[in-house]
């Protein structure tokens, strides 16, 4: 079997998070360890790239045998729906965030899986928590239904961990920057679009206003993150809902700003919709004092770097597409 007898499923392989995470896993324990999932069929960059099964999260019967035909131990479980598909459609958010999670909770706990990811939000924040530097126990009160299910899977975590003995880890992820896999009905998605316009139009129509300012975070640094935490011994974890994790913050037209050092020609206009209201809800910046000490979290990327890094990769797929 394996050296480090890990046997890993990531569910939601095909999305932004697991894109990347599925890689970096592969090349941490090895191709054959790691299990991607998605609930679209296999197409031939998922079954080129490694082994691959179809499955919708909601099935927990079809999670369940999944998890004993393959021998999984670990589940990085990332399905989910974002801030701004959930407020068009909540109770299905919910149905699907919460049902999905609690089907990997009980599989884990049936199934005695040895560890278990689960990605939280800044969303956990709403209107009443502090806007800058905002704590790791700052006030929740979530505004969306989305933040709702993530502050409630946050405790069914702990539930878990607490009563169960399950070894539940979980990060608050800022918006993610990342250039292989989009976004998908997220209010940060503006961070990404920017930079494929940049390349392929010169000019963006932002959603939200110029001086919204959000945490977001370099994707390299959040998959490295997401290691570090999983691989820190249990005895330094303290937070059993989610860690506060901060990476970068700036506004929309700071970002502009940044891009047009590298692309002086793009033109970027505003025109906030109903995301703003989202986007207004949040802190504009996280503290991640308790991370750093737990976990030794330290973010590499600052603005400068990771905006150079998204131009440069960017710019050679959309040269060899
Ligand atoms: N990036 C997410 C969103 O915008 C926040 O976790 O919904």
């Amino acid at each position: 079997m394996y050296s480090n007898k890990k046997s890993i499923l990531v569910i939601g392989a095909l999305g932004q998070i697991g894109t990347e995470l599925t890689i970096a896993l592969r090349a941490k324990y090895g191709v054959d360890a790691v299990i991607a999932s998605d609930r679209h069929p296999a197409n031939e960059k998922t079954t080129e790239a490694g082994p691959y099964a179809q499955l919708n999260v909601l099935d927990k019967a079809a999670l369940q045998t999944l998890v004993q035909e393959k021998s999984i131990t670990y589940i990085y479980h990332l399905a989910a729906v974002l801030s701004a598909t959930g407020e068009q459609n909540p109770l299905m958010a919910w149905d699907i965030n919460m049902q999905g999670l609690l089907n990997v909770l009980e599989v884990a706990r049936e199934e005695k899986l040895e560890q278990i990811f689960w990605p939280s939000s800044i969303a956990v924040f709403g209107p009443d928590a502090p806007k800058v530097d905002c704590p790791q126990d700052g006030v929740t009160n979530p505004s969306t239904v989305y933040g709702i299910s993530k502050i409630a899977g946050e405790q069914w975590c702990r539930y878990y961990f607490e009563k169960y003995g399950l070894d539940v880890r979980s990060i608050r992820y800022p918006g993610l920057i990342s250039y292989s896999a989009p976004p998908g009905g997220g209010t940060t998605d503006y961070a990404v679009a920017i930079f494929h316009e940049a390349i392929k139009t010169g000019s963006y129509e932002c959603f939200l206003a110029e001086d919204t300012r959000l945490p977001m975070l370099y994707m390299d640094d959040a998959i490295r993150g997401t290691l570090e935490l999983m691989e820190a011994p249990a005895e330094s974890i303290s937070i059993r809902t989610s860690y506060n994790l901060s990476g970068l913050s700036f506004s929309a037209a700071e970002l502009a700003a940044e891009i047009q050092k590298h692309k002086p020609e793009l033109q970027v206009t505003y025109k906030p919709d109903s995301r703003q209201a989202i986007a207004d809800s949040w802190p504009q910046s996280i503290d991640d004092a308790v991370a750093r000490k737990d976990w030794g979290w330290k973010p590499k990327f600052d603005v400068g770097l990771m905006t150079e890094d998204m131009l440069q990769n960017l710019g050679e797929l959309y040269a060899n597409a």
